[in-house]
């Protein structure tokens, strides 16, 4: 069949829920959405750069073989995170000062920080937010390796978290979790008249009492979210990914189903992951074309919005057209990611990591089927289903360098 490159500025997959991932600098594009759209966010959730000094990259898993685990990866910087002290309080302040327009009068925002950071960071939110909705200074502490003898190792982030104003709206009751064995160890022994085994502890008079099947509020400190270890399984290979039930907690404290919640550094897609699993709206922002990759595989089912990520090159490739009764399908019966200097990969379909198939609105993609790997699905369905009204097929390739191409089937 006969393809023609087309321009395409957005698209859209169809499902439940709903999530939108941008390509863009989050300076600029938080504060379009601030003058757009000025207190519609409910939560934001940020894990911007540190000040590590450091270049990172995304190890990306090659066709079917790499996302079974065997062989096939490849290597792409992702971000570099060298901005100097002035240069770095000038880019919080432009990323803090609109997302303090975007809140809701009762949002709440999670800026999550390391020891290089977090200091500066609570000077200038105090600025922004005000003293007093400072709510809490988060410590995530985690188990990873490596252990220095000049200074005590490092194992922790500090989440710091502000309001908006004093009528915010957290429920931490939501974000319970049954008593760990290590905190139990600290505290002494019951059982209730009705036989229910507790632990309590007496302070200022006052006896505290847990139950042990009775789920517990969570303090400042969270020692039981471990950090990706290097064979877990949610692991996508990118740089600073951060495990889902860190994100699961925060999104459940600190919005309900139906609320908006933003991560305008999304990276590989966990806060997405967590908030549509819970029903909330997404929206993520990041300037690596990777997050719409990721954020596809990320989807869950919700309906997706992507936009941005110019594609470059071409792929070759051949499609075929069968015209069915009830559907239509769409055969991908070759495919080669044109050479790039970034990364050779090797012959055959293992440069594509997903496609999809649909119609052209515009400047926009819709997809009707898609496709894309993921580790509880390494294969890739080479045929895919259009319906009988759509006129004027079109397809998307996407790479395993994260480039989406947009064809019209002709
Ligand atoms: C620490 S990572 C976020 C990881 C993410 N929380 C996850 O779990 O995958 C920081 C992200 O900020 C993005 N980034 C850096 N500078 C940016 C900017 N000016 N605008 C938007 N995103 C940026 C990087 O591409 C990177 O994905």
């Amino acid at each position: 069949m006969y393809v023609e490159p087309a321009v395409v500025r957005r698209e859209t997959l169809m499902g439940e829920g709903e999530a939108k991932v941008v390509i863009a600098d989050a300076r600029e594009a938080l504060k379009r959405m601030a003058a757009e759209r000025p207190g519609s966010v409910s939560l934001i959730y940020m894990d911007p750069p540190f000040m590590t000094g450091q270049q990172f990259y995304a190890r990306l898993r090659v066709g079917e073989s790499g996302w079974k685990g065997g062989k096939g990866e490849i290597q792409l910087p992702s971000y570099s995170d060298t901005m100097n002290r002035e240069e770095y309080a000038a880019f919080m302040r432009d990323v803090l000062l609109p997302c303090r327009e975007l809140l809701a009068d009762d949002g709440l925002i999670f800026i999550h920080l390391d020891y290089r950071a977090a200091a500066r960071v609570r000077i200038l939110a105090d600025e922004i937010f005000g003293e007093n909705n400072f709510v809490n200074e988060l410590i995530w502490a985690y188990e990873s390796g490596g252990r220095s003898r000049r200074f005590f190792a490092r194992k922790h982030d500090v989440i710091l978290l502000y309001s908006k104003t004093q009528d915010y709206d957290l429920h931490i009751e939501d974000a319970a979790t049954l008593l760990r064995q290590d905190r139990k160890n600290h505290l002494s022994r019951g059982v209730d008249e009705d036989g229910r085994a507790y632990r309590f502890i007496v302070s200022g008079g006052k006896t505290y009492r847990y139950y042990e099947d009775e789920p517990v509020p969570p303090s400042d400190v969270w020692t039981d979210i471990s950090h990706l270890q290097q064979r877990d399984p949610q692991r996508l290979g990118y740089d600073n990914q951060k495990p889902v039930k860190l994100l699961e907690r925060i999104i459940k404290a600190a919005s309900r189903p139906g609320d908006t919640v933003l991560d305008p550094f999304c990276g590989a897609g966990t806060a997405q992951e967590a908030a549509v699993k819970a029903g909330r709206r997404f929206i993520g922002i990041d300037t690596c074309p990777l997050a719409l990759s990721y954020a596809e595989k990320r989807r869950g089912g919700a309906s997706l919005t992507l936009e941005g990520g110019e594609a470059c090159g071409a792929p070759e490739f051949d499609v075929d057209l069968v015209p069915g009764i009830t559907e239509n399908r769409i055969y991908l019966t070759r495919f080669k990611v044109d050479d790039t200097d970034l990364a050779p990969l090797p012959e055959g379909f293992d440069g594509l990591d997903g496609w999809a198939a649909g119609y052209i609105n515009g400047d926009e993609f819709v997809a009707c089927d898609s496709e894309t790997r993921l580790f509880t699905k390494p294969g890739l369905e080479l045929c895919l289903s259009l319906p009988i009204e759509v006129e004027d097929p079109a397809v998307r390739l996407t790479d395993v360098l994260g480039r989406r191409f947009f064809f019209r089937v002709k």
